[in-house]
């Protein structure tokens, strides 16, 4: 009989401490899926040797190599969904359509607050302090091809006091990720592919 689980793949640029959080949470035993492909476009991402360690395949893709869609089709051909996490350039087209509702993102503010381009890492952290927000959090939404822009599936929220430092902010804005982002992609593999 044919395996159910379904198969994610990550993509990502930086430290991969969300990536990490993912593998941890679909490596329990009865999961509808897990991670079996982590790809970075940066050679010296930590993410790799992150992923590496906990057995998951990981490779470095170039930015050019992204965009070769026979190679990229072969890379994926297993995969069922592809879930961002910290990565730090636009997904080619072709790619965005073929996992259409199947690929999500994460982004550290309450969307569409915060985002767009130029807005990840600590500066999306230090522009809601500078605008004296009250509250920011964490928005899960499929990838479109507009930055930041897919439809909405998930937020949560953190308060923000006057006295926060931008670093305060993305330490429980970190939390709220591990939290919030594993179970948000297994709520929407289960929508869209109920076998799962
Ligand atoms: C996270 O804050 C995520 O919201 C954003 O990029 C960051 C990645 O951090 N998209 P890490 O590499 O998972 O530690």
């Amino acid at each position: 009989m044919k395996d159910s689980t379904k198969h994610i793949a990550i993509f990502a640029s930086g430290t991969g401490t969300n990536a990490e959080a993912m593998i941890r949470y679909f490596n329990d035993a009865d999961r509808c899926a897990k991670v079996v492909l982590v790809l970075s476009n940066k050679a010296d991402a930590p993410v790799l040797a992150r992923a590496r360690a906990l057995g998951v395949e990981a490779l470095y893709v170039s930015r050019d190599d992204f965009s070769d869609r026979d190679l990229m089709t072969r890379l994926t051909e297993d995969i069922d969904a592809v879930v961002l996490a910290g990565f730090l350039m636009m997904v080619p087209e072709f790619l965005v359509e073929r996992f259409e509702g199947r690929m999500v993102n994460i982004h550290p503010s309450l969307l569409p607050k915060f985002g767009g381009k130029g807005m990840y890492g600590r500066r999306v952290h230090e522009a809601v302090v500078a605008s004296g927000e009250t509250e920011t959090g964490i928005t899960v939404h499929l990838v479109s091809d507009e930055c930041d822009g897919g439809r909405i599936l998930f937020q949560a929220k953190t308060d923000v006091k006057p006295s926060d430092t931008p670093a305060e902010i993305e330490a429980r804005v970190h939390a709220l990720e591990y939290l919030h982002y594993p179970p948000a992609v297994e709520k929407l593999l289960a929508t869209y592919m109920p076998s799962a």
